[in-house]
């Protein structure tokens, strides 16, 4: 447990919410994210196939290099927003990003995932329970702020951005990435219901009946699935978080946009793989699923990029600094 000077202690986390809990969490978005989060803390790395490896390194430093490619390396100290189980920070780290990282989330059970990983892999990293629009830092205190997939979580976005530059020092820099577009999150989650439906259907039947997962896990999936709709607050056109990002205060704003067939194959991967039973699909799999990625996004970067507007790709990354 840690404590810090402008609040108590981290809350401890917790995993398995009760029904009254789920019920009054429909209607606070907060309460849902720590629910939800703290609900999967300890399966996310298996669900999302994260990795602290070349292939998740590589992942990760594509994203921040997307926006913010040729800047002096390393900064000396990096913070992560939403760091879920310390994905982006983590694995930017490893790739010489920064020598000092402490990674935040509203959910104690995200926080207490991501300071053991960074434990296991020796980096020096301290962590905290933070809410994204009252960090509880002091001003001034990072070089780098990061986060993926965590802005469309976030209820007033540009209070949190404003949040971002207080405790960054003059000059520092932010980079969000991995946050859904708005066109994409259409077709990305029409595509996953779709996978759900084939899975867990055509699982039902026959041989195929050993792919099922157990129907105590389907039910808690969907009970998560109705929380998911809660926590899931934004999707962004890349023109408008960029003006977000300029209200907020911040300077040299600029954003990028990336996958479109990549996400298409993205999004039914993962959501196969979290409809069949853990550990059925193993290592073979997860290259398969890497390597058609990478050969999408080649496809993606060199060709669709330059017949395709921006803003159909999927996946939305935006950077500035403090003036
Ligand atoms: C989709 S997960 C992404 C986790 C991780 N960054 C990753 O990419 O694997 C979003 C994370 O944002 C956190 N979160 C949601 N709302 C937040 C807020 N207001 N302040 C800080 N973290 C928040 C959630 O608890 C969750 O861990």
């Amino acid at each position: 447990m840690t404590t810090n000077a402008t609040q108590g202690p981290d809350p401890e986390p917790n995993p398995h919410a009760t029904e009254a809990e789920v019920e009054a969490a429909l209607s606070d978005t907060k309460l849902a994210q720590v629910l939800y989060h703290d609900w999967e803390a300890e399966t996310y790395d298996d669900k999302w196939s994260i990795s602290y490896d070349e292939r998740c390194i590589d992942y990760a430093r594509g994203r921040f290099d997307a926006v913010a490619a040729d800047q002096p390396l390393p900064y000396e100290r990096a913070m992560e927003l939403g760091c879920g189980t310390g994905f982006f920070l983590l694995n930017l780290m490893q790739s010489g990003i920064a020598k000092k990282g402490s990674v935040t989330d509203l959910s104690p059970g995200m926080v207490r995932v991501a300071l053991r990983n960074a434990e296991n892999l020796g980096l020096d990293v301290d962590g905290r329970v933070a809410d994204a629009e009252k960090i509880p830092y002091e001003d001034n205190t990072f070089d780098l702020v990061v986060g993926h997939a965590v802005l469309h979580h976030i209820p007033d976005v540009e209070q949190a951005l404003r949040e971002v530059l207080r405790v960054l020092k003059p000059g520092g820099r932010f980079v969000f990435a991995g946050e859904p577009s708005t066109i994409g999150d259409f077709y990305a989650r029409w595509i996953s219901r779709a996978t759900w439906a084939a899975t867990t259907t055509v699982t039902k039947f026959g041989p195929l009946q050993s792919w099922r997962r157990p129907q105590e896990e389907l039910d808690e999936s969907s009970r998560a699935a109705a929380l998911e709709a809660v926590v899931d607050i934004h999707t962004f056109d890349p023109d408008e978080l960029a003006g977000i990002a300029r209200r907020a205060g911040a300077l040299q704003v600029d954003t990028a946009t990336e996958e479109l067939s990549a996400a298409m194959l993205g999004w039914p991967v993962r959501t196969f793989e979290a409809a069949v039973p853990a550990g059925k699909l193993g290592w073979g799999w997860a290259m398969f699923a890497f390597n058609g990625w990478k050969r999408l996004n080649w496809l993606d970067e060199n060709v669709l990029r330059r017949v395709v507007p921006p803003k159909f790709f999927y996946n939305v990354v935006v950077t500035g600094t403090k003036p």
